[in-house]
C-alpha cells in the first residue's frame, strides 16, 4: 500500500460522533489547519456542535485569545455531514478518520468496515475509544494495519494528553506518523499497547471506585471526598466532579467495559450506587444533574 506519511500533505479528516469528544477533536484539527467532515447519527447533533463551538470561539475572540478571522476559518473548516443512514458511505476521501461515538463495540465495529470498506487504503483510522480493545475493533477488516487508538482526553482542546494505542497488528510506520501529527496538534503523545483501560483509565477505575464506595458507605459526601482529594491528594479535579464532567453514561460503560476485559477483577467492579445514579437519568453536567446539580450556566449549585 502506499501512503503518504500523516505528517505530509493531510488536509481532510472525518470526525465521527459529535458529542462532547468529537466535537473537541473536531476543533482541535480545525484549528491545526484541517478540513474537518463531521457526522453524527443523531439529527441536528453535529449542527448543533458547531454551533456551541462558533460561541465558544466568539468568547475567545472577546478575550483576544483569537481574531476574528482566525474563528471564522475554524469554523469554515468544519463541514458537517449528513445524519442519515449511508452518511459514512458518502464522506468525501480523507487523510484521518477518528471515531468518537458511544462506547459500543458492535456500534465501533460496524463503522470501521464501513470506513474500511469506503476509504482509500491509504487512510488512517483512529478510534478515540477509553476502554475497548482497538485489536477487536479492527478485527475481520482487510487493513487491520491501519487501525490505531488515538484517545484525547475530555475536553480535548485544553488536554495536551493523547495516547496513541497500538494493536498487534498497527503499523508501526502510521504510529510513528500519528505521533509526530499530534506533537503538531500541540499535544503531548504517548504510545501504548491496547490493554482494557491503556493507561490512564486503568489507573483511574480504581481512583472512582474507591471513592464511590466510600460514598455508599457514608464516610464522607461526594463534595467532602472531592475537596479531600483535590486540595490534599493532588488531583486537578475529585472524583465525582471528574466523572460529572466526563458523563455518567460513558464513565459507566468504560468501566464496566475495563471490569470484563479483566475477567471481572474484583479492583474494577462497579459500583451499585453508580448504576443507579445512570439509570435515573443523573449523567452529570450535561443533563444538569449528577453527583451534583448544575445550573444553566453550568456552575455546581451543591459542590
Ligand atoms: P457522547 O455521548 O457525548 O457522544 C457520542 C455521540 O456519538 C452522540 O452524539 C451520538 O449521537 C453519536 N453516535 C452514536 N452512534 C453513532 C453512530 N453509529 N454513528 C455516528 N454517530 C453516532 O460521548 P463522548 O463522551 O463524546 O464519548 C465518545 C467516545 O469517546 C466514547 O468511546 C468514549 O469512551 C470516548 N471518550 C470519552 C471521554 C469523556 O470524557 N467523555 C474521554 C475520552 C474518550
Amino acid at each position: 500500500m502506499r501512503r503518504m506519511p500523516l505528517t505530509e500533505g493531510l488536509t481532510a479528516v472525518a470526525v465521527i460522533g459529535a458529542g462532547a469528544m468529537g466535537a473537541g477533536i473536531a476543533q482541535v484539527a480545525a484549528q491545526a489547519g484541517h478540513e474537518v467532515h463531521l457526522v453524527d447519527a443523531a439529527e441536528g447533533a453535529a449542527a448543533t456542535a458547531r454551533d456551541t463551538l462558533g460561541k465558544t470561539l466568539d468568547r475567545l475572540v472577546g478575550k483576544g485569545k483569537l481574531t476574528a478571522e482566525e474563528s471564522a476559518g475554524i469554523l469554515d473548516r468544519i463541514i458537517i455531514g449528513p445524519a442519515a443512514d449511508g452518511a459514512l458511505k458518502e464522506l468525501p476521501p480523507v487523510g484521518l478518520a477518528i471515531e468518537a461515538v458511544v462506547e459500543n463495540l458492535g456500534v465501533k465495529h460496524e463503522i470501521f468496515a464501513t470506513l474500511d470498506e469506503h476509504q482509500d487504503e491509504s487512510t488512517v483510522l483512529a478510534t478515540n475509544t477509553s476502554s475497548l480493545d482497538v485489536g477487536a475493533i479492527a478485527g475481520g477488516l482487510g487493513t487491520p494495519e491501519r487501525v490505531i487508538g488515538l484517545h484525547f482526553f475530555n475536553p480535548p482542546p485544553l488536554m495536551k494528553l493523547v495516547e496513541v494505542v497500538r494493536t498487534t497488528q498497527s503499523s508501526g510506520e502510521i504510529l510513528d506518523d500519528a505521533m509526530e501529527l499530534m506533537r503538531r496538534w500541540g499535544k503531548t503523545p504517548v504510545l501504548c499497547t491496547s490493554t482494557p483501560g491503556f493507561i490512564v483509565n486503568r489507573v483511574a477505575r480504581p481512583f472512582y471506585g474507591e471513592a464511590q464506595r466510600m460514598l455508599e458507605a457514608e464516610v464522607a459526601d461526594a463534595a467532602t471526598l472531592d475537596l479531600a482529594l483535590r486540595e490534599h491528594g493532588g488531583f486537578r479535579m475529585g472524583p465525582f466532579e471528574l466523572t460529572d464532567l466526563i458523563g455518567q453514561d460513558v464513565n459507566f460503560a468504560v468501566g464496566n467495559s475495563v471490569w470484563h476485559q479483566t475477567d471481572r477483577d474484583p479492583r474494577y467492579e462497579p459500583v451499585n450506587l453508580h448504576r443507579h445514579l445512570v439509570e435515573q437519568g443523573r449523567l452529570g453536567r450535561k443533563t444538569g444533574r449528577g453527583w451534583f446539580t448544575y445550573d444553566d450556566s453550568g456552575q455546581a449549585v451543591d459542590a
